[in-house]
């Protein structure tokens, strides 16, 4: 969507993955779906420095409103977990330098049976216009998905209508690919920033590993709608949760960051664990995700539990890219394993052009190549050995200190 936002992948905060739809404020006041827990991390998020990484919007997902609208036909926040209304939290929020988003749902519900939008897609739009809304995403629950094409696209111009530039997030592809019909992309891309594909993620490495084949298994298809200002959506990160391994949530970021995939933290900042916040807060790898270009990265290989997933990135150099790679380890022989690829097989035919950089925790990022290991590690070759064609790199855990 050409609306002057999300030139790169949105950073920010969504209360989805991690606080669901628990409205229960009297027996659980600190973790239910009210402004208290938006404004709480509206404050971490600045306070320990997750703006100064890039993270800006805080998002509410599903279950701030009231079961019913108001006489006037008004969507209303349920009265006592917002009591002072959905314009204090937008200005709370902006005060603090972040930027707001809300969540409804093109259909007659929303997903937990709030009301949804339909039949008031003009007054909901300008509403959150009023509301100092920055991000819509958009569900789709309780609609027909053979009627998403319409209604998507006349929600789109009806934001845009209301002169107030808001991030659209769209579930719209992925509800129809669940009905059988094949979304049409060129028409997503046009009417949203973001979209979603796939599956819900949920807090386990399996949801994590899923989510990573369905964007291997389909790249072609999907990799080339992404660019500024529109981005597919593999959904929150789930780092600093209950579900994933130190290794693992390395690895969803990694991959997250390949794909140019917004990042929306799901997780309780409150009492996140130093290592995962060190993750989220890596500034090499966000620089990955929010690369200018904008091209979303691929699977350029898979075998026997190993993947190698690259990125093309600035900065270029005689008109040739410079590449994030990627690779990951998902065997459970509990050994680190060696493998060996050429540059060419990495894509890399002027190899001689690359310089390599490695940080401590396994995930590097230069003007060439990033590399996330998992038990993995890299030797990389001497001068002599790269004037050679076909020389190989070598990848030995204990030689970066990942064993
Ligand atoms: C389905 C969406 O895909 C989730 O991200 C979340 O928004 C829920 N609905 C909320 O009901």
């Amino acid at each position: 969507l050409d609306n002057g936002l999300a030139k790169t992948p949105p950073m920010g905060w969504l209360s989805w993955e991690r606080f669901r739809c628990n409205t229960d404020c009297v027996n659980d006041p600190d973790n239910c779906i009210s402004e208290k827990l938006f404004q709480t991390m509206t404050d971490l998020i600045v306070a320990d420095g997750y703006a100064t990484a890039g993270y800006e919007y805080i998002n509410i997902d599903d279950c701030w409103l009231e079961k019913h609208r108001g006489h006037d036909g008004k969507l209303l926040a349920d009265h006592q977990r917002f009591p002072n209304g959905i314009k204090a939290l937008s200005d709370y929020i902006h005060s603090r330098g972040l930027k707001f988003g809300i969540y409804e749902d093109y259909g007659n519900f929303t997903c937990a049976g709030y009301p949804g939008i339909i039949g008031y897609e003009q007054e909901d739009a300008f509403q959150f216009a009023e509301w100092n809304v920055d991000y819509v995403k958009l569900d789709g629950c309780y609609s027909l998905p053979h009627e998403m094409d319409l209604g998507y696209s006349k929600f789109g111009k009806l934001l845009n209508s209301t002169g107030k530039a808001m991030v659209y997030s769209c579930s719209w592809p992925v509800y129809q690919i669940y009905a059988g019909i094949q979304p049409n992309f060129s028409a997503v891309k046009t009417y949203c920033n973001l979209w979603r594909n796939y599956d819900d993620i949920q807090d386990s490495w399996t949801s994590v590993e899923n989510i990573i084949d369905y964007y291997g298994n389909n790249q072609d298809l999907i990799a080339p709608n992404a660019g500024p200002g529109h981005w597919n959506d593999p959904d929150m990160l789930i780092i600093g949760n209950f579900g994933l391994s130190y290794e693992q949530a390395k690895t969803q970021f990694a991959i997250w960051s390949i794909l140019a995939a917004p990042l929306l933290m799901s997780v309780d900042l409150r009492t996140i664990r130093p290592q995962f916040k060190r993750i989220l807060q890596n500034r090499k790898i966000i620089a990955v995700d929010q690369d200018p270009l904008g091209i979303q990265g691929r699977r350029i290989y898979k075998h026997k539990g190993i993947e190698i997933w690259s990125k093309p990135i600035g900065p270029l150099f005689n008109n040739f890219y410079s590449y994030a790679i990627a690779f990951i380890n998902r065997r459970s022989d509990g050994t680190p394993s060696d493998i060996s690829v050429t540059l060419k097989e990495l894509g890399l035919i002027h190899f001689y052009g690359y310089r390599v950089e490695v940080n401590n925790i396994g995930q590097l990022y230069s003007n060439s190549f990033l590399f996330l290991c998992k038990k993995m590690s890299l030797t990389v070759n001497t001068k002599e050995e790269r004037k050679e064609k076909n020389v190989k790199i070598l990848f030995r855990p204990s030689e970066i200190g990942l064993a």
